[in-house]
């Protein structure tokens, strides 16, 4: 009896028997000295949405919460973890592995910033010595001592940011949107892959939200009307935040003190929340 074919070429789904014989583990092992509880992916539809801000201030929030976290940013050639952190040193490796450069606040950080000679100098590199470096931050830097690592990923679901969902064990995904953006297909598009992938979606965290105005209080939507819990409600997702339009945390990104920032930590409750249920 002949067996019925799959005709999703990018299947890769264990349960899906026709494409699991054919299945190509690309998983990358860790360092033999790393000690990750949790990895957890940034991922956005594009570029500008506020992907490394949310992977900067989960850092910080479950940091303040007394989890050991680090961040691995695997937007290679858009790197702006560092600066956020203001992170100036370089990362420098012993004879065990690459060692990640500690923030201020005492978050472990590895990013291309940290290992170019001069941080302006712009990485032009082909999709696979990009997707190479991402699985060389996982398989050679020395994640001591981490509870969640949360990896900044490259924004869209091209060739980079898949060879990473193959090959980092992610545990879990947040999908960061913007009012402006097509959210209902960036949401389709980054569940698609996280199924096709079997990493389940954490939620979805909308930023640029609105604009609390501090002189009459009131919440201004600046860039239009928010459609996210439609979509959520589609893919059966929660909406984790909802982040408003913070010019004091720009800033903080800017001048390089995002762990100083003052953030309403209350804003991100429900982030924090479905992080901790992740180590039980
Ligand atoms: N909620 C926010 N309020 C104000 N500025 C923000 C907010 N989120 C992000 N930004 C700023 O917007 C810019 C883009 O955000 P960023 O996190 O770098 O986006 P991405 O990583 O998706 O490209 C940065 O300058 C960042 O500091
Ligand atoms: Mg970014």
């Amino acid at each position: 009896m002949s067996e019925k074919k799959c005709s999703d070429s990018s299947c890769t789904k264990e349960s899906c028997s026709s494409c699991s014989k054919a299945k190509v583990d690309f998983s990358v092992a860790p360092h033999p000295l790393s000690h990750v509880k949790k990895v957890i992916g940034v991922v956005s539809g594009k570029g500008g949405v506020g992907k490394s801000m949310v992977t900067s201030l989960s850092a910080v929030a479950m940091q303040k919460a007394g989890y050991k976290t680090g961040i691995l940013d695997a937007d290679i050639t858009g790197p702006s973890i560092p600066k956020a952190f203001g992170i100036e040193g370089r990362a420098f490796g012993n004879e065990e592995g690459i060692v990640p450069v500690k923030s201020k606040g005492g978050i472990d950080v590895m990013s291309i910033n940290l290992l170019l000679q001069n941080p302006t100098d712009p990485v032009i590199w082909r999709g696979p010595v990009i997707a190479n470096m991402v699985k060389q931050f996982w398989s050679d830097v020395v994640w001591a001592d981490v509870d969640y690592l949360f990896v900044d990923m490259p924004p869209g679901t091209g060739d980079v940011p898949l060879t990473v969902f193959q090959s980092l064990p992610l545990d879990g995904i947040l999908i960061v949107t913007s009012p402006q953006e097509l959210v209902s297909m960036v949401v389709a598009k980054a569940v698609k892959m996280a199924e096709q992938m079997n990493i389940p979606i954490l939620g979805l965290i909308e930023n640029f939200a609105y604009f609390h105005c501090p002189d009459n209080g009131k919440d201004y939507e600046i860039f239009g009307k928010s459609h996210i819990e439609t979509v959520a409600l589609e893919h059966r997702l929660p909406v984790l935040a909802k982040l408003p339009i913070d010019p004091a945390l720009a800033n903080a990104c800017d001048e390089g003190r995002i762990e100083e920032a003052s953030f309403d930590l209350s804003l991100y409750a429900g982030v924090i929340g479905a992080l901790k249920q992740l180590l039980g």
